[in-house]
This record gives C-alpha cells, sequence and structure tokens, in this order.
C-alpha cells in the first residue's frame, strides 16, 4: 500500500467547501480503499462540539452531498471511526489542544486552510508556535491566493515564513480534473500531436469555460473578484500553461511548474494601449437559462444596487515565445452562459492548396476538441470522402469522438478534490500551483485590472441565457475568426 498514514486537519470545516468537496472525497478516498488504516480526519472550527456530534453532523453532510447509491454503511462506520473535532479560535495562541490531538501518532500532518486567506497567517503562526508546522507537515491553500499581486505576495511570504515551499501545496482544482491531466497524456504520448504543437500547425486554440449558474449566494466574495480575477487568474491559465509549455523533461512537480512558468512569463502584457481590442467584459441582465428565468447579476440575492463587476470575460491572449509565435489563444468564461461547458478547441491550419474544388470550395480546418466537462471527451474534427462511385469527390465534414463514459466504460469519474487530497497525502506537488506560477499569473491579470480601471472600461450587458455581449463575437470576428458552436 503506497499511502501513507496521516493527519488530515480540515480548518474551516462547517464552511461550504468542506461540506461539499472536502468531506465528500475523503468519504470516496476511504471508499475506494484509498486512505491508509491510521488515517485520522481532524475537524477544526471555532464553535465547540465533541467527536461524536461532529461524526453526526459529518453524516448529514455526507447525505446531503454525496449521491444516495454511493453511501454504504461499512464504508461509513470506518470514516467515522476516524472523525475527530478540536474547537478552535483561529487567531488565538490555544493550539494547544491541537497539539495534544496530535501527539502520540505517527502520522504526517496534512493541514487544509479552507478558510478566507486573511485567516491563514494567524493559523500558520499558531501551529508554528507549538511546532506543528515542522516537516514532514503539509499545508494545503485554497484560492483565492490573493486580490491582486500585492496581495498574493502578501500572503505567500506570510506562509512562507512557517512552512517551506515544499510543504505548501496551492489548490487549483481544475489540475485534479482528470480530462486537464489527459491534455499531458495527449501531448506528450502521441506523436500525431506533439509533433503538430506549433505554430507551423496550429491556427489558433480557445479555452471555453461555461456556467449555467450565477454567484450562488456568494455575492460579496464574488462582487469584490469578478471573473477575471475568479477564473482567469487560475483555472484558465493553468490550462493554457499545460496546452502551451514545453515538453517537461519528467513527469515531475518541479520539471512541470517549470515549463508551466515559462509560460506564465511568456505572456504579452495587456494594458490600456490594447485592452480594448483584447479583452471584453461582461455582466449578465434577466433572462432565461435554459427554461428557468433568473434575475440580473444586480438582483441576485445579496446584491447591492449598482455593480461594475464582470461577470463573463472574453480576451486575446498572446505568448511571446517560439513555439506560439502569431497564435493566439481566446479564452472566454461566464456564468449564467447558456449551459455549462468547459473546452478546449484547437483549431489547426487549413491546407494551402484545395484540389477539391469542384465539390468543396473551402476546406474546414481540422480541429481538436479536448471536452473538460461534462461529457468529458476528445474530439477530432476531419474531413472525409462520402463514400459512393461519382466522378467528383464529394467530401463532409465527419467527427472522431472518443467519450470517455463509452471508451473507458467508467462508472464513475472522480471528482477533482479527490485526486488533490490524495496527491497532497502521498506528498507530491506536481498538480500544485508554485508561488512562482501564482504571481507571475496575477502580474499579467494585475495589466488588465489597470487597464479596464484606467480606461475606465465598464462591463457590456448580456442576457442572462446567451454567450456574452455581441463584443466577445466581434473579438474573433476582427480575426476573421468565430467561437466553436
Ligand atoms: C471556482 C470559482 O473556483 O470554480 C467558482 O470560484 C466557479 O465561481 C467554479 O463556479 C467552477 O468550477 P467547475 O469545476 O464547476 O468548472
Amino acid at each position: 500500500n503506497r499511502q501513507q498514514s496521516c493527519d488530515l486537519i480540515l480548518f474551516g470545516v462547517k464552511g461550504d467547501l468542506a461540506r461539499r468537496k472536502l468531506l465528500p472525497a475523503i468519504y470516496q478516498l476511504d471508499k475506494a480503499g484509498l486512505l491508509a488504516a491510521g488515517t485520522r480526519v481532524i475537524g477544526v472550527a471555532r464553535e465547540s462540539a465533541s467527536d461524536s456530534e461532529f461524526c453526526a453532523s459529518v453524516e448529514q453532510t455526507l447525505k446531503q452531498f454525496v449521491a444516495v447509491e454511493e453511501i454504504d454503511k461499512t464504508t461509513f462506520e470506518r470514516f467515522c471511526k476516524r472523525l475527530q473535532y478540536v474547537s478552535l479560535d483561529f487567531s488565538s495562541d490555544q493550539y494547544q489542544a491541537l497539539a495534544d490531538k496530535l501527539s502520540g501518532f505517527d502520522n504526517t500532518p496534512v493541514y487544509y486552510l479552507a478558510t478566507p486567506p486573511s485567516l491563514y497567517a494567524a493559523i500558520c503562526k499558531g501551529l508554528e508556535q507549538r511546532a506543528l508546522n515542522l516537516e514532514p507537515a503539509r499545508v494545503i491553500l485554497e484560492k483565492p491566493i490573493g486580490h491582486d499581486l500585492a496581495s498574493s505576495k502578501e500572503i505567500n511570504q506570510q506562509v512562507g515564513q512557517y512552512f517551506k515551499e515544499s510543504q505548501i501545496y496551492r489548490i487549483d482544482h481544475y489540475l485534479g480534473k482528470e480530462t486537464v491531466l489527459n491534455l499531458l497524456a495527449l501531448r506528450f504520448a502521441n506523436s500525431l500531436f506533439s509533433s503538430n504543437w506549433d505554430h507551423n500547425a496550429i491556427d489558433h486554440i480557445q479555452i471555453t469555460a461555461a456556467e449555467q449558474v450565477g454567484v450562488e449566494g456568494r455575492w460579496s466574495y464574488y462582487d469584490d473578484a469578478g471573473q477575471l480575477r475568479d477564473m482567469v487568474q487560475n483555472h484558465l491559465l493553468q490550462v493554457l500553461a499545460l496546452i502551451a509549455m514545453e515538453p517537461p523533461s519528467r513527469l515531475d512537480a518541479d520539471s512541470i511548474r517549470e515549463e508551466k512558468l515559462k509560460v506564465l512569463k511568456a505572456l504579452r502584457p495587456i494594458d490600456e494601449s490594447n485592452s480594448h481590442i483584447t479583452t471584453v467584459r461582461g455582466q449578465y441582465s434577466a433572462g432565461f437559462v435554459g427554461s428557468k428565468q433568473v434575475p440580473a447579476y444586480l438582483g441576485e440575492e445579496g446584491a447591492q444596487a449598482d455593480s461594475d463587476t464582470e461577470t463573463f470575460v472574453a480576451l486575446k491572449a498572446q505568448l511571446d515565445n517560439w513555439r506560439w509565435s502569431g497564435v493566439p489563444f481566446y479564452l472566454r468564461t461566464g456564468k449564467r452562459m447558456p449551459e455549462k461547458r468547459s473546452e478546449v478547441v484547437i483549431t489547426f491550419k487549413e491546407q494551402p492548396h484545395n484540389i477539391f474544388h469542384e465539390t468543396t470550395s473551402k476546406l474546414p480546418a481540422n480541429k481538436l476538441i479536448i471536452r473538460l466537462q461534462p461529457d468529458e471527451g476528445v474530439e477530432v474534427q476531419m474531413l472525409n470522402k462520402i463514400p459512393g462511385l461519382g466522378k467528383n469527390m464529394q467530401l463532409k465534414a465527419t467527427t472522431l469522438d472518443l467519450s470517455f463514459d463509452e471508451t473507458f466504460e467508467k462508472k464513475r469519474i472522480a471528482d477533482a478534490y479527490e485526486r488533490l487530497l490524495l496527491e497532497a497525502i502521498n506528498g507530491n506537488q506536481y498538480l500544485f500551483v508554485h508561488r512562482d506560477e501564482v504571481e507571475h499569473a496575477w502580474r499579467w491579470v494585475d495589466g488588465i485590472l489597470d487597464a479596464w480601471q484606467t480606461t475606465e472600461e465598464k462591463p457590456k450587458s448580456y442576457q442572462a441565457g446567451t454567450w456574452g455581449p455581441v463584443a466577445a463575437i466581434s473579438l474573433l470576428a476582427h480575426d476573421g475568426r468565430q467561437w466553436d458552436e
């Protein structure tokens, strides 16, 4: 059994993230037999509760957030025996209770800070005061790591006082998604793609992360962040980095993170001189998503009357490096879109000469579509001859469609948090984000935010249930391209 026995200590265990994602993920790991026998799960929050009360509340949480058919009595009984609880005011110096819980066990402590980042420093300091931060202890940090470059540096520096970089695991849950990882397999295990992965073969790349949901009761957090900070700074730039990076020499943390960092450094700055032709901001007005009527962003629960926060962003990103010279990366992400869809579309260059012009005046470009979610899979669009004896060749655009469900007969695709927690338990950092990556991503995003502020770029309205403002279409139309639908 390669799993190490550890203590998973969840700070903020009563919060939304722990309840929706972390506890269900740890339960699933236990169910899959991936937790070592001695592993414990220690919830930490301010309110007082006994271990058995905590266990009862976890049971309720699992019933709420784990599919009924996934819950079984044996796993739950085993899981319950792992659960313990410590009541703690995070900003106090009363970490002795936690120290007592941890002492006498030979388990590696893995702290998960599922709290607002404003508490990270206090928690790390509290741990240090009881020498709970010493190696091999690890700490997992949730986003947002900062609000801009300066605040992210401050957080990284504060945590860095108490934990070494090799102990810090910054989560970007997109890196735990099966299909995002499959990008590595597609690119580096298939010569068909690896030898056609640059400006010679590729015309442009689109990355879309669309959601039907609105702000889901998180108005005050979201209004302070906006879609650029909430989705682009982290998830979309991480996906872009994996697509664009040079082949790492090994599948390990240092090699991959170094290559991703080079991509982030190569992003051409967007500033007030070019933001009007490279970015589009949008905010949804009332409309229909599916058949459901939904309010405008400003009419959501908890909303203030007025806000210029964007709920949609479209961007044209360019990399100033050899491989991607002249190849735009179009990014688009928004709330209240017509469907939930995250995908990467790689459009290859058109053929230089058309010998089929008698039947087909224009040969459509080949596309590789990587469906990140839902309906995970990979598609290749290509032209084929329609079988038949006719004199002229009749061509048809066809699709090679590899759906994960059917191809791998997988009943269930693990949630990103399951994989990431497992990697953290095993001390493998390759799916976690290095401090330098976070900061370089912020540097680029700050440029855009500054440009929007200087040019007083207000978000353009789009109706909920549509693909964003018309300007997002023009962004590509200007280059003679269009979004893949
Ligand atoms: C989170 C954002 O990081 O990612 C949310 O804070 C967003 O606003 C979510 O809804 C999207 O994640 P996924 O996995 O559903 O694409």
